[in-house]
């Protein structure tokens, strides 16, 4: 047993001799999710007394983690064989470093995901912006994640979240995809001196597309959703639960439906499928912006109308722009709109949490889940009770 200082806000002695269960691949092997025990981590491991030590409460997955399972992606730590996964967290404090003032003991949390490289972007704290080769991230490659008991970080990467939102905190790290893909197209947008955005379109209805759609119906824009499915469909009510419109492409193709609803001043693509990136091209309003999110590993090729689509995007100025992984401040204004969404379309966002399992041993059941549940918006691991 060893003690630590006294920190300034209130702590809690934890042993450093102890273990703890977290769910792991080997890297380079394909289906080797398992449970293991590893050593429980210490505050002490973070410099300069600041350390936040979470006990893990809720860790959602996503493709991510299907494909690090399957050895297509992510690297051990150094030193390790091993790779603890899961990036989606939420955990509340334990203890907290003699030098945090910003959080404790108690607090609701949810931690990035990517570390600093060697980049300038990097250098100046905008992670998710680095020009490096390697990235540094907590649960996908080179460090470990939060699908474990616990997990210790400098508090520079944890975000509070608060309690009144605990039972959806879970979601935050998906939305932070949808959150800066919309803040770096407002920011492209000042080019323009005045925009008033009123038409979005969100292609694609699964995880992100759903939150892509929330964040702008707060932003008060008339938005409409494309998905494969038809109606009656669940997310499709969902939508409409919050003023959105969805269209299946079934129905009606997507330049039909732009004539109807479109000019579309700013589309989110989120539909996995690159081909759907060339249809939103020509539908994109003038001096709009397309926002592209969908992280497309094959190889299809297509034939695409490449002259009239250059010859659209320069006669009316549009702007596309790719967006991946997201930073602290995107993490602090996604608190921001799950908080106004509950005020607004109160309920909402529990509603995306449709396929819990219970406890950290069933990794079989968490896998199956993820890789079979045709209905899933969010599979996620319940750990300790929220
Ligand atoms: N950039 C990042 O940092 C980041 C982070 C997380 C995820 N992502 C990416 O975001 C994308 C979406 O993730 P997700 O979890 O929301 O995926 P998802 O749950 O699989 O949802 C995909 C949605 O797109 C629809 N769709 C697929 N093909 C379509 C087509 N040809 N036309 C119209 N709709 C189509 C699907 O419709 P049906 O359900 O009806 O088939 C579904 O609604 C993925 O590519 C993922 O890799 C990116």
């Amino acid at each position: 047993m060893k003690t630590m200082a006294t920190p300034k806000s209130a702590s809690s002695f934890v042993p450093s001799t102890a273990t703890m269960r977290a769910i792991a691949v080997l890297p380079g092997q394909p289906g080797t999710a398992h449970l293991r025990q590893v050593p429980r981590p210490q505050l002490n491991e973070i410099p300069n007394g600041r350390g936040v030590l979470v006990r893990v409460l809720r860790v959602g997955v996503d493709g991510t983690d299907k494909e690090i399972n399957a050895a297509e992606y992510g690297q051990a730590p150094p030193g390790d064989d091993y790779l603890i996964i899961g990036h989606e967290g939420f955990g509340r404090v334990e203890a907290v470093g003699p030098e945090v003032t910003e959080l404790a003991v108690g607090d609701y949390v949810v931690a990035t995901v990517r570390r600093p490289g060697t980049s300038l972007y990097d250098i100046i704290g905008t992670n998710d912006m680095t020009t490096d080769e390697t990235y540094f991230e907590r649960g996908i490659n080179l460090r470990h994640g939060y699908l474990a008991e616990y997990y210790v970080e400098d508090v520079e990467f944890v975000v509070k979240v608060p309690s009144g939102l605990r039972e959806i905190g879970v979601l935050l790290e998906p939305l932070t995809v949808v959150e800066k893909g919309i803040a770096q197209a407002y920011e492209i947008q000042r080019r323009l001196r005045v925009w008033h955005p009123r038409r979005a379109a969100v292609m694609g209805a699964g995880t992100i597309g759903l939150l892509a759609a929330m964040a702008l119906r707060l932003r008060g824009l008339d938005v409409t959703v494309f998905g494969l499915r038809q109606k009656p469909y669940r997310n499709a009510e969902l939508l409409e639960a919050i003023g959105a419109r969805y269209i299946s492409t079934k129905d009606t193709p997507i330049p039909e439906a732009a004539k109807e609803f479109g000019p579309w001043d700013i589309m989110f693509e989120a539909t996995g499928n690159s081909f759907v990136v060339f249809e939103s091209m020509q539908v994109l309003g003038k001096n709009g912006v397309l926002v592209l999110s969908s992280v497309t590993g094959g190889d299809n090729r297509i034939e695409i109308p490449a002259d009239r689509i250059n010859l659209q995007f320069v006669l009316g100025n549009k702007v596309m722009v790719g967006t991946v992984n997201a930073n602290r401040e995107y993490f602090e204004t996604g608190v921001k709109d799950m908080a106004q969404c509950e005020a607004q379309f109160a309920g909402w966002m529990e509603r995306l949490l449709t396929h819990p399992v219970k406890g950290i041993e069933n990794v079989e059941e968490l896998f199956r889940t993820l890789t079979t549940a045709r209905d899933a918006i969010k599979v996620y691991c319940d750990i300790a009770p929220v």
